[in-house]
Order: C-alpha cells, then sequence, then structure tokens
C-alpha cells in the first residue's frame, strides 16, 4: 500500500515525468550542497593553519577567480534546471489532444462530483467522491468549483490544479497501472479540507467499460421488505433535499448522487469506509465524523435508520 497515495510511485506518464524531474532536483541540489560542504570544510580547515589573512595582491585575483567560476557554474546550473523544469511542464501541459474521453469534475466543500461527458445525454454518468479511469487513456478534465478554490490532486497521477469557483480549467490525466489510489483536495478550503479526498480507481478498459455500463442503470428496485422500507424512509425523509437517486423521485444536486452509493468504497469524501456501521454513523450524525459538513443530523428511529442502511446498501 506504499504507492496509496504517492507522487514517488508513478502510476502514469504524467507522474512519471514529475517524478523524473524530483529525481534531477533531489540529485542535483544534493551533489551541490555536499560541494559547498567540502569547501567549507577546507576553508575552516585552511584557515586554521594561518593566523593571519592573506591580502596580497595574488592571493585577491586568485579569490575572484574561484568567486566567478562558483557564479558561473550556480548559473549554468540553475539555467540546466529552470529547462528540465520547462520540459517537464510541456509534457504535462493541459492540452487534451488526443484525450479519450472527457470527465467534468466539480469541487464542492467537501467533496468531489464527477461527470463523465458523452455526446448522448442517457450515456452520461455521475457519481460522486470515487473516479473510475481505464487503464492506458489519456483523459481529459474540466475542472470548476462551485464555492471555494480547491485544488485537484492525485498525487500518483500528475500534479496540482487548482479549481475556481467562476472559471472552467482543463486538466489531464493518465493511469497505465490498475490499481486503487487516494487523492485529496490541496488547497485549504475550509474545515474540512483535509477531509476532502476521493478515491481513484484504474482498472484494464473491460472492467471499467462493466462499471460504466452498471452506473448508467437506474438504481436497483428494492427487493426485500427493509429495502422497500428504508426506500420509503428515504423519500419521506429530508434525505431528498440534497440528495438524487436515479429511477425515483429523488433529484437533488446539493449532495452526492446516490444512485450506486452502495458500489462505493468510502463515504463523506474517503472520510470512513462505506460499511454498514461507518454508514450508520454518518446518517445518524455526520457531523461527529466531519464537523461543519452541510449534511444535518437525523432523528430517524432504530428501526427506519436499519431500514435506511439496507436499502442504500443495496443500491449497487
Ligand atoms: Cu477542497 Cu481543500
Amino acid at each position: 500500500m506504499n504507492d496509496y497515495q504517492s507522487a514517488l510511485h508513478p502510476a502514469g506518464p504524467y507522474a512519471d515525468r514529475l517524478g523524473s524531474l524530483w529525481e534531477i532536483f533531489l540529485f542535483t541540489t544534493g551533489a551541490v550542497w555536499v560541494v559547498v560542504l567540502l569547501f567549507l570544510l577546507y576553508a575552516i580547515w585552511r584557515g586554521r593553519r594561518r593566523a593571519e589573512a592573506d591580502v596580497s595582491e595574488s592571493s585577491q585575483r586568485a579569490d575572484t577567480r574561484y568567486v566567478s567560476i562558483a557564479v558561473a557554474l550556480s548559473t549554468v546550473i540553475l539555467f540546466g534546471l529552470l529547462a528540465a523544469s520547462v520540459a517537464t511542464g510541456r509534457v504535462v501541459a493541459p492540452h487534451g489532444d488526443g484525450a479519450t474521453r472527457e470527465i467534468r469534475v466539480n469541487g464542492h466543500q467537501w467533496w468531489w462530483e464527477f461527470q463523465y461527458l458523452h455526446p448522448r445525454p442517457d450515456q452520461i454518468v455521475v457519481t460522486a467522491n470515487e473516479l473510475h479511469l481505464p487503464a492506458g487513456e489519456k483523459i481529459k478534465l474540466i475542472l470548476k468549483s462551485s464555492d471555494v478554490i480547491h485544488s485537484f490532486w492525485i498525487p500518483n497521477l500528475n500534479g496540482k490544479h487548482d479549481l475556481i469557483p467562476g472559471k472552467t480549467s482543463n486538466f489531464v490525466i493518465q493511469a497505465d497501472r490498475p490499481g486503487i489510489y487516494r487523492a485529496q483536495c490541496a488547497e485549504f478550503c475550509g474545515m474540512q479540507h483535509a477531509k476532502m479526498a476521493f478515491i481513484v480507481v484504474v482498472e484494464p478498459k473491460e472492467k471499467f467499460e462493466q462499471w460504466y455500463r452498471q452506473q448508467l442503470l437506474p438504481a436497483p428496485i428494492p427487493k426485500t421488505a427493509d429495502e422497500q422500507r428504508g426506500q420509503q424512509v428515504f423519500l419521506g425523509s429530508t434525505c431528498v433535499m440534497c440528495h438524487a437517486i436515479k429511477g425515483t423521485p429523488a433529484g437533488a444536486r446539493t449532495g452526492p448522487d446516490l444512485t450506486h452509493v452502495g458500489s462505493r468504497l468510502t463515504l463523506g469524501a474517503a472520510s470512513i469506509p462505506n460499511t454498514r456501521g461507518h454508514r450508520a454513523g454518518w446518517i445518524a450524525n455526520a457531523q461527529s465524523i466531519k464537523p461543519g459538513v452541510l449534511m444535518p443530523p437525523s432523528n430517524l428511529s432504530p428501526d427506519d435508520l436499519n431500514a435506511l442502511m439496507v436499502y442504500l446498501e443495496s443500491l449497487k
């Protein structure tokens, strides 16, 4: 799991380039540091052997020469690093040429909304806090924010990119190595900035397509008595003020779309695992898990809460 959220374990070409740039900087500046320290030690050693400073003209000429060489070397090294930086910047530049699909990313305090765009409206998938990607495909992202500035960051896939209210901007990511990665909002955006994370699931193309087809479907129809009661609880409570479940009258867009919430790995923007116990705690009082979150506490009876839990779990 050491590559779960790490810029040093790249899983795609952009992160790879950034990782190389990091190595170039590390080794170059590391070498400079060692050389400077060696000269310092030499100066201390030489200074101790002489009681008085050497102020002769020849010594001053030599000093001038050494300083000039050092300045010239520093300039060359700094320009070298600048060139490496610019070259990397060009590779990871957010132009979407050759992208196989476009995903609109909307930042909210404090969760992520992902909309997989498609020319046919009935083929658009909307999900929250979990980004599924096909391995080996270049993906164009269209980023915006609905409140404050956030920053989109999947360390294993690319650098950071800001989401700015009232402005859309483009970004690209590509994952070549299937796996599950954690991503994090990287710009302080309020009280729960730290709990504004999401999960990136990278799968081979066929598995991704399977997931996509599943996500296009409306929510499954409740089968058991508990599931049916759970749906009634959902539709009869304040849940519907903020959440949508495709295939039911619930269509609000303030909070995450819950059509397939049962299939997700986490809740509360990767704050907690999506298990029954955690889910119960979240619905009963999300404030105790994520203080300041817009989701209010609920006062459902234990039976209603349990039915709701069973229903949400069935939304695969
Ligand atoms: Cu959103 Cu920090």
